[in-house]
This record gives structure tokens, sequence and C-alpha cells, in this order.
């Protein structure tokens, strides 16, 4: 990606310590146990040098850690301080980071950032606290907050919009009913509430929240609402790169910011690709078999044989999805955007599918069909590789 090109990073990476060994500092160090992995010659050696030349004294922080805490952490530590120098070089010079862990490691993750975006530039450690859920800690308090370290890359230049997430004062608080008569005369608080502080309370995703989908460390939308709107303006770029299911990019969509998310778990994909779907409203207008745009302009045309033989002999036999070749009445006809999503009855609307993938795509949109295919197809391969 290219340098000072995105307005806002969000990242909440994994703290997984089985994962955290074998992460993959450089291409040659993959797979390796940590104590190769911090051999100099096993780490990528751009990046290493990059270290070494520009941040001489976080390497021996880094070093370090292997003494206060452990040769994991170091690990954990090395793999994360990769991702920041990146991070912070793609991110325009208006642009703001925020870092999400957790008291495991945010100690030594507030070094790194305070070293490479310079302390100058911490802006906030913010608390989420996620009150809801029980409380099994008999041996000390419930841990029930996780840490988001909020950095400007230049501080002076850096977009905040401080106004625009106000929240309620507190019940009781002067400023609360409105209007009130004080000390010094009248006092009025802003209708829209105070301004926010670094302690934030949301609930976490429960097993009865809407915008549950499943995937493990989902982050509540509410959470990211606050991040987007304080730090980018619309039409901004919004860039997540540890995504999960893209509670950030839905965000993004929703408030109309640009998005980019990477997530390394193919599994996300298609969860991903359907809540993208269902909460963003994206993929209504993608068309997969001929790229025209949607028609309203023509009378509806509904489907019959003569339709299914031409679509037949535009895709020569074949399912548009899958490619298995079937006799004419072993296909079905299917709308490639859903008519519930707002497709039409019209040629350029139709595809031929095999019942397999019809049934598998459902009212989705291609996208979805195309990922749990390529799944499929890869958990074939492995079967016959290894099977
Ligand atoms: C804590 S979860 C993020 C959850 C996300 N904020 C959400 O609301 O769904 C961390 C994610 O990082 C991903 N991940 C782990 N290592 C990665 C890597 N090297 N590159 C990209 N993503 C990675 C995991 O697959 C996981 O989805
Ligand atoms: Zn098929």
């Amino acid at each position: 990606m290219n340098s000072q090109s995105v307005d806002l990073i969000y990242l909440d990476p994994p703290f997984n310590s089985k994962r955290t060994y074998s992460a993959p500092i450089g291409t040659k160090a993959a797979g390796s146990s940590f104590k190769d992995m911090w051999t100099w010659e096993d780490v990528n050696e751009a990046y290493l040098d990059k270290l070494v030349s520009n941040y001489p004294m976080l390497v021996d922080f880094i070093k370090s850690i292997q003494q206060t805490h452990s040769k994991a952490m170091m690990a954990y530590v090395t793999y994360m301080t990769q991702r920041l120098i990146e991070l912070h070089r793609i991110l325009k010079d208006t642009g703001s980071l925020y870092l999400h862990c957790d008291p495991t490691a945010s100690h030594y993750l507030k070094i790194v950032l305070d070293r490479i975006f310079g302390k100058d530039n911490f802006r906030n450690e913010i608390v989420w606290h996620y009150y809801n859920g029980s409380n099994s800690a008999h041996s000390r308090f419930g841990r029930k907050h996780d840490t988001i370290f909020f950095y400007s890359k230049v501080e002076k230049n850096s977009f905040f919009n401080w106004d625009i997430s106000r929240i309620p004062y507190e019940e009781g608080s002067i400023y609360a009913t409105g209007t009130t008569y004080g000390k010094k005369g009248y006092i009025k608080g802003n209708p829209k509430g105070k301004l926010m502080h670094d302690v934030w309370r949301i609930p976490s995703i429960n097993n009865m929240a809407k915008e549950r989908t499943g995937y493990p460390t989902q982050k509540p939308l509410a959470l990211l609402y606050r991040i987007i709107k304080a730090s980018s303006n619309e039409g901004d770029i919004v860039f997540d790169p540890f995504c999960g299911c893209a509670t950030a990019c839905v965000a993004a969509q929703q408030l109309g910011r640009h998005w980019i998310g990477i997530d390394i778990e193919e599994q996300a994909a298609p969860i991903l690709v359907q809540r993208l779907s269902d909460d963003a409203g994206l993929f209504k207008n993608f068309i997969h078999r001929k790229d025209v745009p949607q028609r309203s302009d023509i009378a509806p045309e509904p489907i019959n044989q003569t339709i299914k033989e031409r679509l037949f002999a535009e895709q020569k036999g074949a399912c548009n999805a899958c490619a298995i070749e079937l006799n004419i009445q072993n296909f079905e006809v299917d709308h490639i955007i859903p008519k519930s999503k707002g497709g039409g009855d019209y040629y350029e609307n139709y595809q031929l599918l095999c019942g397999n993938c019809n049934r598998i795509k459902g009212n989705r949109p291609m996208e979805y069909l195309r990922i749990k295919i390529a799944q499929r197809d890869k958990l074939l391969k492995e079967q016959i590789t290894f099977g």
C-alpha cells in the first residue's frame, strides 16, 4: 500500500500465545520456533534493516522483553512492531491510529507506539468498559475492560471531530436538566450532551445481540461508530488490517466512508460478505454474468423456455458458478441479484445454476457463492492430496 494513503486505522489484533509463537515475522522465519525467529538472519532482511537503522532504541527495548516477560511476548511485540511501522507509513499526516488491545500486552505496545508515532502524538488511552456479562473471578476483580490507544500521525495536522460524539450528562448533573440557576448565574448544558471522556461504557456483543455474527471476538458497532465519527470525515478511507467479521468496515460503510479490511482467516470471508450485504447494503448492484447496469427501464421478461435456452447457449451448457456441465433440464434459472434485494425480471439478471449452487446461494449475492465454492474446492483438493 502507498505511503500516506489512508485517513484512519483501527486494528484489533489477536493475542493468542499459540499463534504468536508461529507468527510469520519474515518469510524465512515462518513456522520456526521462537528462538529461531529471533535470530536476526531468520527474519525478513528488509524489515530488520529498517528496524535496526530507524528504531535502534526500540530494538533494545524489544530485546529486554525476553527478560522482563517472556520470549513469547518478545515475539508478539516484534510481530506488532513490524506492522505498526508499516501502518505509520501508510497513514496520512492528518490521520489517526487506534490500537485495540488488553492489559496482557498494552504496556509493551504503548512503548512501541510512543517510539514509532512519537510520544507527543499520543492522544488517549481509551478504556472500553464492557460492563455486561458474568464475572467468575474469585481471586481478583473482574476483568471488564480493553484498552484502545489513540495516536495521531502529526499532532498539529491531525483531524479530530471533538464535537461530534457527545454523551448524555450524568443523572443529577446540573446540566442534565437544561438551564438551571447556579451561584454565578444561569448555567446551560449542551442539548447534545457533554463531551466524551476516555472511558467508554459500551456493552459487549451478547448472544442476543442483533448484530452478532458468531465470529469470535466480534466488537460492537457502537464502539466503531465513535472512533470513525471522531477521527474521519465522509469519503475518508478507513483501514482495518485485522478486520475479522468486518465490524469496522460495516460501520465505515454505514457512515459513508471508504474502507479496506484484511484478515488472514479464510472462515471470515463468507461472514464478511454476508454481513456487508445485509447490514451495509453492499453488492446489491453486483452482476456477475454480464457487466451491465441494473435495468428498470424495460418491461419484465418472465422466465420461460426461450430464455433458458439462450442462457444455456451463452453459458455453453455449464453452471455459471461451479462450471459443472449438465443437460438443460437439470439447470435452474437464478436471479443474479435476488429479487428480495431489488433485482429485476430481465434477461441480464438471469443465470443458469446447477441445483446445488442455487441452494447454496439462496437469496444472497454471487460473492457469497463464489467464496463457498472456493472453500469447498480447497477442502476437496486437500482430501485428494492427504486422504
Ligand atoms: C480480535 S480479531 C478481530 C475482530 C474484529 N475486530 C471484529 O469485530 O470482528 C483478530 C483477527 O485478526 C486476524 N489475524 C490474525 N493474524 C493475522 C494476520 N497476520 N493478518 C491479518 N489478520 C490476522 C484473525 O483471523 C482475527 O480475525
Ligand atoms: Zn453449480
